[in-house]
């Protein structure tokens, strides 16, 4: 069967990775039915269009969407502060049931570990809110919400993944001593599911600890498990300390497959560079490799990530760097 696959260039560098990205599937030899989507800032500032409901409808039919980055598309140029990033991305993520959220980093001998992301919950479920607002007697609270069953499909997709790697090691990342109560369910629920992978070894870290250990001795992770908050601040370090954000890719999952997953740099707009053909497309082409495993085509998968093996060997501009890999992929 054709996948059918949405393509989100985004604001800023967003289109010019993600056309680099679209030449290594092509190279790969991949068929699929591909459908543009016109969104991000640059929309919104012209028409006042986010997401309609249709589209986000449309997408239910998808296999799955391919993003750039959605924020500010040039300097000075703004749409009001997180308005598309919540309005497209975490939409996306949520509407769509995209509730892993999958950042690989490896940088061997370095290190060589995956990140899973709870993507649907925590603190980015909007839980929370004003009271008198503006006055001097204003509070704020912003709440992290931690269903049983969000955190137990977020575990045990982590418990499968590193039961598949060499070294069968699962850490657990959090505050539990004082997040008692979002640590406690996570812990509960964490040596729940070990017991089902007796296989695997299983350890815990602070979160605070974890970053410590990502930059001294990043290899003793394999397979990490954690929170959205903590997910996302980890994983821009961890691509800090494997080579750079250029090569952080992410997969945003729904491994029930009720709905498209989503695939995208973990970089942003970059709008100091957009335009000028200098941004490196390779987080873009491991996320689109990230998105041919999910699709089940394992060759052409595996074909684009012998290509991505070394990814410093390419320099060059955006579109070189994009041929020099699809080349390699097409050489394969
Ligand atoms: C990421 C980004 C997003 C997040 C922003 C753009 C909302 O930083 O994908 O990591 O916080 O999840
Ligand atoms: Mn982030």
């Amino acid at each position: 069967m054709t996948h059918r696959i949405g393509v989100i260039g985004g604001d800023g560098i967003g289109p010019e990775v993600i056309a680099e990205a679209v030449k290594v599937v092509d190279a790969a030899g991949v068929a699929y039915e591909r459908t543009d989507y016109d969104l991000g800032a640059h929309r919104y500032l012209e028409d006042g269009t986010v997401l309609p409901d249709e589209v986000l409808e449309e997408w239910r039919g998808l296999d799955a969407l391919l993003l750039g980055a959605v924020g500010d598309p040039a300097p000075g140029l703004s749409a009001p502060a997180g308005l598309v990033e919540r309005g497209i991305l975490l939409r996306m993520r949520f509407d769509l049931d995209q509730y892993i959220n999958l950042r690989p980093f490896r940088l061997p001998p370095r290190c060589d570990f995956d990140v899973i992301r709870e993507n649907t919950e925590g603190t980015y479920a909007g839980e929370g809110g004003f009271l008198r607002k503006g006055t001097e007697h204003e509070i704020a609270t912003q709440g992290s919400v931690n269903t049983r069953m969000g955190v137990e499909r977020c575990v045990r997709y982590a418990f499968e993944k590193a039961a598949g790697t060499e070294r069968q090691q699962l850490t657990l990342v959090h505050k539990k001593n004082v997040l008692t109560f979002a640590g406690d369910l996570w812990q509960r629920v964490f040596d729940m599911v070990a017991e089902e992978y007796p296989q695997v070894t299983t350890s815990y870290d602070h979160i605070d600890a974890a970053c410590i250990h990502f930059v001294e001795r990043p290899e003793r992770y394999d397979v990490i498990v954690t929170d959205n908050l903590f997910g996302d601040i980890l994983t821009d370090l961890g691509g800090a300390v494997a080579g750079g954000v250029g090569y952080a890719a992410s997969a945003n999952l729904n491994p029930a497959r009720t709905g498209p997953s989503m695939f995208e740099p973990v970089h942003g707009t970059a709008p100091d560079i957009a335009g000028q053909g200098v941004a490196n497309p390779v987080a873009a082409i491991i996320s689109a490799r990230l998105m041919l495993e999910f699709l089940g085509e394992h060759d052409a998968a595996a074909k684009v990530a012998a290509a991505c093996a070394s990814p410093e060997q390419y320099t060059g501009t955006t579109a070189e760097i994009g041929d020099a890999i699809a080349d390699a992929v097409k050489n394969a």
